[in-house]
């Protein structure tokens, strides 16, 4: 059936104002929206508006052009027994794939038919319906308090606010959402469904969506926002900056942020690494630490050391290079070609390895133990091992005494091999301490550091580096330099919102308040460590973690889709539910995360 689509003016005179109605209607849908030069500016504004809006229906509608309706209007107009609230199901013909929406309709004060659709998968059915009914009987509300008092030429009423739904839709049709099969966003009845959330504002530890939902952030948006979502401090530090420089290369220019940060970086490492180097993500960190590296032995006069050693389950990274050294099978498998030389994998001091009557730290001088016989037969040429201390986080929360870190910096040192510390998920107070390193009482040669470095805020990471390092790359030949660089390298925006939150470091003493929130997340989390399907609860400073026995392959989505229907975003990895949460929660926040980590368990399970 073809497309009806239509752009009508109409005048009110009363008001001496002017509207353009956008009508497109396909089938049984309609939609239908006004533009009036009192909401839009001017009258051309307005006019600019309704076309812009009636192309986007349009392209919208075309992508329904191959489904079918389905009519399955389950006792048409009054499935809830309220009449006007409706159940809906389309069909893709091609791809079998079946989408069910709840629909509300109503008249409005100016007699036009309106409409609102709740989406199952977003929603959940029974939500979904509860929406669409709550919704009708808001607008039947609406209309009958304007009716009573409203003048007879009200001037149309503003665009109704975005909807979940359109955003989903919009979103599905033009992102490319990283870490996902885009099939999984698709089918809500499909045990591997993921729900897409759209999100409209983030405020301290909740984000909240178009429709009113919120969700408490229990993994700081993959491990980055440290003080909260639009934290007034990092705000205003961001509005300071804006007035001054946004950005200027920093190859041949320096800025005034970049300077001062990497003094106060160096400093918080006791001035042993001396000098920073920038990047804008984790990934990007790697690469450089790497490089610097393997460029230093050269410069050095040992370019037979070219070799990188990294642990069992180690993530640095999914770009080329740093898969190099990442040891996860589903990051690493499909591109395993492209990496030319690959690092050798050496045994993981995993704490959960350890055998009867074995403590933590007996495991971890059993790793280093095949440190220490690798490097016997290897060390000439080797040019670094790449830890991620304390805590290795994309293999599921691993953790380990600091014991391994103490011998492996003495076997470095012994075989002249660099160690170089991944604090990209771990540094900044996260393992309670500022670097997860200083547990240990040792230094890296290289530090990698990036996430919650800018707050979570801005993309920004740095590799500090020893003066070492540092000087083997001067000298009067230009290839002796480090030839590396990316365009926002040192970006004065992401250096200010990383001096931001030094200062909230330093002003509100966060690494002692976390060690009260850290006692709490042990005691809301100490009910579920007696589970019948947990084992193996863990905890360093700001993180904590459980793994649980269960067959189920799809166990980590049904587990995260319903920790979003009660209101967290906790996201496993495979069978590892963890924590991660802001710096800023409170006790009854934390308790939230409690409530919603066992219903989701016992829902999962189920
Ligand atoms: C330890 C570690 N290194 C490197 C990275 C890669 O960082 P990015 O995702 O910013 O590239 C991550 C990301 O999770 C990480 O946890």
């Amino acid at each position: 059936m073809p497309l009806h689509r239509n752009i009508t003016r109409v005048d009110d005179d009363a008001k001496g104002m002017h509207a353009w109605i956008v009508t497109v209607q396909r089938q049984d849908e309609r939609v239908s929206r006004p533009f009036s030069d009192g909401v839009h500016g001017g009258r051309k504004e307005a006019l600019a508006a309704a076309i812009a809006y009636r192309d986007l229906l349009l392209a919208r509608h075309s992508q329904f052009e191959h489904q079918v309706w389905v009519r399955s209007r389950l006792r048409r107009n009054n499935v809830s027994g309220i009449p006007g609230v409706g159940r809906y199901e389309t069909l893709n013909p091609k791809t079998k794939h079946r989408t069910i929406f709840w629909l509300a309709t109503w008249v409005d004060e100016h007699g036009r038919s309106r409409k609102r659709k709740f989406s199952v998968p977003y929603h959940g059915e029974h939500r979904a319906k509860q929406l669409a009914i709550a919704e009708r009987e808001r607008q039947l509300f609406r209309v009958c308090a304007l009716k009573d008092a409203a003048p007879v030429n009200a001037t149309p009423p503003p665009p109704p606010p975005s909807a979940n739904a359109d955003w989903l839709a919009r979103s599905q049709a033009a992102v490319w959402h990283p870490c996902t099969q885009m099939r999984h966003h698709a089918h809500a009845d499909s045990p591997e469904y993921l729900p897409l959330a759209p999100i409209a504002r983030g405020q301290g530890a909740w984000l909240h969506d178009f429709d009113g939902k919120r969700y408490l952030d229990g993994i700081s948006s993959w491990w980055t926002n440290l003080f909260g979502h639009a934290n007034p401090r990092i705000n205003a530090a961001l509005r300071a900056q804006l007035k001054t420089l946004e950005h200027v290369m920093l190859a041949g220019f320096t800025h005034r942020p970049v300077v001062e940060l990497s003094e106060r970086l160096s400093a918080l490492t006791g001035g042993v690494l001396g000098h920073a180097f920038y990047a804008s993500d984790g990934a990007s960190a790697t690469e450089i630490a790497l490089k610097m590296s393997f460029h230093y032995w050269r410069n050095v006069g040992r370019p037979d050391k070219t070799e990188f050693l990294c642990l069992a389950g180690a993530y640095h990274g999914e770009t080329v290079g740093a898969l190099a050294v990442t040891d996860v099978a589903i990051f690493k498998d499909a591109y395993a070609p492209l990496v030319r030389h690959a690092a050798r994998v050496l045994p993981s001091p995993d704490a959960r390895l350890a055998e009867p009557g074995e403590t933590p730290a007996d495991v971890a001088r059993r790793a280093a133990a095949a440190l220490d016989r690798y490097l016997q037969e290897h060390g000439g040429r080797t040019a670094a091992l790449i830890v991620e201390p304390l805590v290795q986080g994309a293999a599921g929360m691993v953790m380990h005494d600091p014991e391994y870190l103490r011998l492996a910096r003495a076997l470095c040192d012994r075989h002249e091999v660099h160690l170089i510390c991944d604090e990209i998920a771990v540094g900044c107070g996260r393992t309670g301490t500022f670097f997860a390193h200083e547990q240990a009482g040792i230094h890296p040669d290289l530090l990698c550091l990036s996430k919650g470095i800018s707050g979570g805020y801005l993309p920004l990471s740095v590799v500090l580096c020893r003066d070492a390092i540092y000087e083997a790359f001067l000298d009067d030949s230009t290839a002796r330099a480090f030839l590396h660089s990316h365009s926002y390298t040192g970006n004065p925006l992401a250096c200010r919102a990383a001096l931001a939150t030094l200062d909230i470091f330093a002003e509100d003493d966060v690494l002692a308040a976390n060690r009260l929130r850290a006692q709490q997340i042990a005691a809301a989390l100490e009910p579920l460590a007696v589970h019948p399907h947990v084992r193996h609860m863990r905890q360093r400073g700001m993180i904590a973690a459980f793994d649980v026995i269960t067959n189920d392959p799809h166990f980590s989505r049904r587990f995260y889709r319903a920790a979003l229907d009660n209101e967290a975003l906790i996201r496993p990895i495979g069978n590892t539910v963890y924590w991660m949460p802001p710096y800023i929660v409170d006790a009854a926040e934390i308790a939230h995360l409690g409530t919603a980590t066992a219903r989701a368990l016992e829902c999962a399970l189920a």
